[in-house]
């Protein structure tokens, strides 16, 4: 379809640039370039950290694009933190911070990831509202994050934005400064809040017994589990529960670091080092001394910093860039990955000596679908937090939404569970729940089901060129849809597949793989995977059938498969999708079979009984069934 190559969603938008340019000018052009890169890194890492994406950096502006308001503001909190630390040393004129605003609005996308939109126009309003490392975020961000920060904000009024006819209601988010201290059982119980770790599935109990065990001793932990399972949650339970509880808990995003700065990262430098560094700076390594040392995205990291790595999990000594001293941290190390370590071992892309290392006492978080007693208790969970803090009576979901949301088989997990909370939230203001308009256009309700068996060779025993890029094709399809179309960044498609961003881009560039218009009937029945779904259960139905199975009596596994999977792209592509249809005309196909009126009509309640079985909302169901009534003359022999 035409008009899949642009997409428009709600998103959160993150606008920000380095307050004053002045600020940035340093003695020499090299020292302002490495002050830059300096916040630039902070950046990247905090927008990775918060499941973010940086759009676009140029010059000393940014924007960021997020799936949840709530870790936009995080993220700017975050960012102004760091650089407030890194800032310590350098006089006041000089200090490096960001002016940032966010917004929460449509944006379009296109499937490079440019975004443009209104959203877009208000956060760049926002940020020149805000004052020298602050944070300005508009009515929307306010009112979804209000009650689940632990922030202050200020009116600013409303403000006109140009091209925009509603004036925007901003808010200052406020400094720690200029909020009342609070008391120490206060933080106390922040700490343990923040690792409340909510499930009623003897599978979660399991992990959690493990973490357990480890909290109890010293030793090295790999955290394996998919995207969104909350392998951190676990990371920081453990050092909560460990006897370095009061010590600090330091984050590392080994993605998200790029190589070249792993060490300056890592290790920390002396002054004089490079230009523009006027004192010795710590590494991660050292700040997280005497607590945990979290690295997370572990399999991410480029094979020379692997290397790098080894000295200080074997014995915790380790030098800063420029300083011949050799030093050592007490330190307990924490690794978390989303990819299979040993999968990546044979392949050749993760050190065995680090793999060891790391992999001392393996913990695995089973993603949300294998633990559906889960979801209720966490949806409620994230509910109620909301009502606790609003003093909104809290409301519940029926049976049958409760229902639906235990056969979605959560491809981002409890993450993606949390932000759907939050989207039904704003979605429902004081009404009635409205999980349904909140569900993400390809979240309809299909159970999971494994891959296609689309590796199965064909007889002969190789593919052609042409099965090669279909192989392909759908293969970066499948990547993208579970990385909801994210090609870069930590849980992006380009990382899950083991490209860069660039390669990937490029290869879809190729083939010609765009993203489709979330509101097709492709994006509602659920992509390619939903799509499979609905084919397998139809077509099992139909050659299961006592009728209609003898048209397929006596054909190869091969070519049933192959059938199955033309059908696939015949059906992904009249609906909007990006696969290929390479077969005949569906007159061509069935000309020759002499389907009759009797089969047809046989067919149409296998259609449908296929629609209920898979809960398939109306609208589509109406949708699917009028499709197929078009094609009636094509298939049966009038
Ligand atoms: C709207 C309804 C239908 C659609 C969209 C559809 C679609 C397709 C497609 C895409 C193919 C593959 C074409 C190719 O091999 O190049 C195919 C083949 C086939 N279809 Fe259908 N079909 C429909 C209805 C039916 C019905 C009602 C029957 C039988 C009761 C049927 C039986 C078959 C068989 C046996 C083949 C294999 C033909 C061969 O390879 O010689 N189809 N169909």
């Amino acid at each position: 379809m035409g008009d899949s190559k642009v997409t428009r969603r709600l998103a959160a938008i993150l606008a920000a640039d380095v307050a004053g340019y002045s600020r940035l000018m340093q003695d020499d052009d090299r020292a302002t370039v490495a002050r830059l890169d300096d916040c630039r890194l902070v950046f990247r890492d905090q927008v990775a950290a918060h499941q973010g994406r940086v759009e676009s950096m140029a010059g000393d502006s940014v924007l960021a694009v997020f799936e949840s308001a709530i870790g936009a503001v995080q993220t700017a909190i975050e960012i102004q933190k760091a650089l407030a630390e890194s800032n310590a040393a350098l006089p006041d004129g000089r200090k490096m911070q960001f002016r940032i605003g966010i917004h929460l609005g449509d944006v379009i996308e296109k499937p490079d990831g440019t975004v443009y939109g209104d959203g877009v126009n208000i956060a760049a309003r926002l940020e020149g509202l805000a004052d020298s490392g602050g944070v300005a975020i508009s009515s929307t961000v306010h009112d979804s994050v209000v009650r689940r920060f632990d922030a202050r904000f200020e009116y600013l009024g409303e403000h006109v934005v140009k091209n925009i006819a509603d004036p925007v209601r901003a808010f200052r988010v406020l400094k720690d400064s200029e909020v009342p201290a609070k008391t120490a059982s206060n933080h106390l119980a922040d700490r343990e809040k923040s690792v409340q770790i909510i499930f009623k599935s003897r599978l979660l109990q399991d992990v959690l017994g493990l973490a357990n065990a480890a909290a109890a001793t010293d030793v090295t932990v790999l955290i394996e589990g998919e995207s969104g399972v909350g392998k951190e949650l676990i990371a920081r339970h453990i050092h909560a529960q460990s006897a370095r509880r009061n010590g600090p808990f330091v984050k590392v995003d080994c993605a998200a670091i790029p190589p070249d700065l792993f060490e300056h990262e890592f290790f920390g430098q002396s002054a004089g080092m490079s230009p523009g560094v006027t004192r010795d700076q710590a590494g991660r390594l050292e700040n997280a001394d005497r607590g945990t040392l979290f690295l997370d995205h572990v399999a991410d990291m480029p094979a020379e910093v692997q290397a790098k790595l080894l000295r200080p999990l074997r014995d915790a000594t380790f030098e800063r860039l420029g300083d011949s001293r050799t030093r050592q941290a007490n330190v307990r190390f924490i690794a978390a990955t989303t990819r299979n370590l040993a999968d990546q071992l044979t392949k050749g892309d993760f050190r065995r000596d680090l793999y060891f290392r790391l992999s001392v006492f393996p913990i695995t978080v089973p993603p949300l679908r294998a633990r559906p007693e889960d979801i209720p208790v966490l949806f409620a969970h994230f509910l109620a937090e909301h009502a606790a803090a609003s003093g909104a009576q809290s409301r519940s979901l029926s049976n049958a939404q409760l229902d639906h949301l235990q056969k979605y088989d959560w491809p981002g997990n409890v993450r993606e569970l949390r932000n759907l909370v939050e989207r039904t939230l704003i979605l429902s203001a004081d009404g009635p729940l409205r999980l349904e308009d909140a569900l993400p256009s390809t979240a309809l309700s299909y159970p999971a089901r494994a891959p296609l068996a689309e590796e199965q060779t064909p007889a002969r025993g190789f593919f052609s060129a042409a099965e090669f890029e279909e192989l392909e094709r759908n293969n970066l399809i499948a990547a993208l849809e579970a990385a909801g179309w994210h090609v870069a960044g930590a849980g992006g498609a380009a990382a899950t597949l083991g490209l860069t961003a660039a390669k990937l881009r490029s290869r879809m560039k190729a083939l010609g793989i765009n993203r489709p218009a979330p509101d097709s009937l492709y994006a509602r029945l659920g992509g390619n995977r939903g799509i499979a779904t609905f084919t397998r259960e139809l077509f099992g139905r139909a050659i299961a059938h006592p009728e209609l199975g003898r048209f397929w009596k006596g054909r190869s596994t091969y070519g049933v498969l192959r059938e199955e999977r033309l059908l696939v792209a015949y059906l992904s592509s009249v609906t909007g999708g990006p696969a290929h249809y390479v077969g005949r005309d569906m007159k061509a196909a069935h000309r020759h079979l002499a389907i009759g009126a009797g089969d047809w009509e046989v067919f149409r309640s296998i259609l449908r009984t296929t629609l209920e079985s898979l809960s398939v909302p109306d609208r589509e169901r109406r949708e699917v069934i009028e499709f197929a009534e078009s094609l009636k003359g094509d298939v049966i022999l009038s």
